[in-house]
């Protein structure tokens, strides 16, 4: 029998029954007659209250309310990647085909295509034994992605039949499973999961590799880890978009899921644009072939956009159970943020700091735990990274969301508003930003790139370092009377900025530098460092070394050896060894 309810009271996303309804909590319902999605959050023996993902104008009291008995889920199955979604999985173009404009509501679409065929090819056998997680299948889901189909987590038993290698929808049976207690199961290519349950995994590796993404001040100043957590706050205009569009391009995770918390609804659609023109420069297929978006703007639903992150966590835990590694990007979370304050507003619950409600905490780190480098059911291994953009009032990072995020990441990327009015791209400033995993991730650039990787990272670190606190000096009395060893430190200093740290994300040869060359670019800086060092110390003044313009020609290595032509390093340093000579000559 139906399970339903009258709908007593409305307010905004928010709506309540009165009596006891017998829903259970966090399960999906239908409202009213148009039959919007919603979801129970709250119940009590005689109210029982609901979000709903759709506009509710127009919904009157008197309507009513069905259980559907299941949670909030996703639809899991080829059809995800390329495609671009609501924040319940709704796919944008199919709403829009049938609502002929943007969202509108109770329009019940399919999440994935049901018609289309797969080529699928068949990974079991008649007979077999398999459990949660095993590959039942494969399924060229685009160019780039094979997409692997599991039995679902909670599910072991026999295999009783497999069809033909062919053609299937996501809907026709691959196989009879018998389960343990003998129940016969048709699985096909789809499964459902609940958003907020994180996907069970065999076991969680501790951070290892890197999550390598050629931009020189992530990738050598502050990694992220593959299955590690990131966070980029950043006031309005600093790069927070810039910066995670470059990740999602340029970082060796496999698939990326873009999720999209837009201020205003043109910025979204700008996003979903740039996106789909984007180009994988590893394949030259488009970017989205692995890619999924998940795209909310402030005017759809506050509840959806409060679901979008579960949502793209879930598609992205799915990817990872195939053994992929994932990035999720998520621009703004300070938007999710700002859905949760508003819908405790409705709920008139008792507010903490700036309005937010007292979870804020638990939310975030809910979110950010279901990161990871794990090992999978089926036994393979796969990462989800999250990396999420923070966008304070007026980058003021003291705020609730910056300060919350910052317990529950181990990368904080704070971009600084004074380095993007310099137009010192990208403006993480190396000062206040921050790398927990270097320790983790130090054994394996040791053994991948070059022992010393770190150490010269480290150096360059303790020079940035001594720049900031000569700057104190230099801005009470002026350069002029400081030591030639420390005006050095400033030239350096000044080099790394410049040369290494800043990084030009519309220049061809800048926009992505593989960790070898960053080593070459660190080792010959440091060179640079150490003969200037010596002529200093031999009384050499800094304004001849400065009347060279080898600084000027290191700055300009990044522009002037393309990321093909490492050999070219040699002759810097031959460069180097003769700006020497020529000093030691004229001072001689
Ligand atoms: N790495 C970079 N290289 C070159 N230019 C950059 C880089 N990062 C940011 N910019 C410049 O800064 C501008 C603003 O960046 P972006 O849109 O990413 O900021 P945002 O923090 O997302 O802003 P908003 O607060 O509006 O969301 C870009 O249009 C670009 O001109
Ligand atoms: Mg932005």
């Amino acid at each position: 029998m139906n399970r339903t309810g009258i709908i007593y009271g409305i307010n905004g996303p928010v709506i309540y029954l009165k009596g006891n309804t017998g829903f259970k909590m966090s399960e999906m319902v239908y409202v009213g007659k148009e039959k919007l999605v919603g979801e129970v959050i709250n119940l009590t023996k005689d109210t029982t209250t609901i979000q709903v993902f759709e506009e509710t104008t127009g919904l009157k009291p008197g309507e009513e309310v069905v259980a559907t008995g299941d949670a909030i889920s996703v639809t899991l199955a080829p059809g995800i990647l390329s495609n671009i979604f609501d924040g319940i999985e709704r796919p944008l173009s199919e709403i829009a085909k049938k609502s002929g404009a943007y969202i509108s509501r109770g329009v019940s679409v399919d999440s994935l295509d049901t018609e289309k065929l797969w080529k699928t090819h068949m990974t079991i056998e008649k007979g077999q034994a398999v459990f949660g997680g095993t590959i039942i299948a494969e399924v060229p889901e685009t160019h780039a992605i094979v997409h692997k189909v599991m039995v679902p987590p909670n599910m072991e038993g026999i295999i009783l039949d497999v069809c033909e290698d062919g053609e299937y929808t996501i809907n026709d049976p691959l196989c009879t499973l018998q389960l343990n207690d003998g129940t016969e199961v048709k699985l096909t290519m789809s499964q459902k999961w609940p958003i907020r349950v994180p996907r069970p995994t065999s076991k969680r590796y501790p951070a290892a590799k890197p999550l390598v993404t050629g931009q020189r001040i992530l990738d050598t100043l502050f990694p992220i880890a593959k299955g590690g957590t990131a966070a980029i706050p950043g006031g309005f205009g600093t790069g927070k978009t810039m910066t995670q569009h470059q990740i999602a391009k340029w970082s060796d995770a496999d698939i990326i899921v873009y999720i999209g918390c837009g201020e205003r609804g043109n910025e979204m659609t700008q996003v979903l644009e740039d996106f789909s023109k984007l180009v994988d420069p590893k394949s030259g297929n488009p970017l989205m072939d692995r890619t999924t978006l998940i795209a909310n703007t402030s005017n759809m639903p506050v509840a959806a956009r409060e679901a979008s992150i579960y949502t793209g966590i879930t598609l992205a835990e799915y990817y990872r159970d195939m053994g992929y590694d994932v990035a999720i990007m998520a621009d703004s979370t300070s938007r999710w943020a700002e859905a949760l304050r508003e819908l405790s507003g409705r709920l008139e619950e008792m507010p903490a700091e700036e309005g937010f409600p007292a979870y804020l905490a638990s939310r975030l780190s809910a979110f950010y735990e279901r990161a990871g480098m794990m090992q999978n059911l089926n036994g393979t291994e796969g990462s989800v990274s999250i990396i999420g953009a923070v966008s304070p009032q007026g980058g003021d990072f003291s705020e609730p969301v910056t300060q919350n995020t910052k317990r529950f990441v181990r990368c904080f990327w704070g971009l600084d508003k004074s380095l993007a009015y310099a137009r010192h791209f990208p403006a993480i400033h190396w000062l206040t930003s921050y790398s927990e995993y270097l320790s983790d991730l130090a054994p394996w650039y040791a053994d991948n790139i070059d022992p010393n990787f770190v150490h010269y990272r480290n150096q360059l670190v303790a020079i940035l370092n001594q720049e900031s606190s000569l700057i104190e000096i230099v801005k009470l009395i002026g350069s002029d009377v400081l030591p030639d060893d420390q005006k050095l430190v400033l030239e350096i200093a000044r080099v790394i900025r410049l040369g290494f740290l800043q990084q030009n994300a519309f220049h061809p040869e800048d926009t992505c530098v593989p960790l070898e060359k960053q080593l070459k670019m660190m080792e010959t800086i440091l060179y640079l460092n150490k003969k200037c060092k010596a002529l200093v110390t031999m009384g050499m003044p800094m304004s001849v070394l400065k009347s060279e313009n080898i600084f000027e020609r290191i700055i300009a290595i990044k522009y002037d050896v393309a990321n093909k032509d490492l050999y070219k390093f040699d002759e810097y340093k031959k460069e180097i060894d003769d700006f020497y000579d020529r000093v030691l000559e004229k001072n001689a």
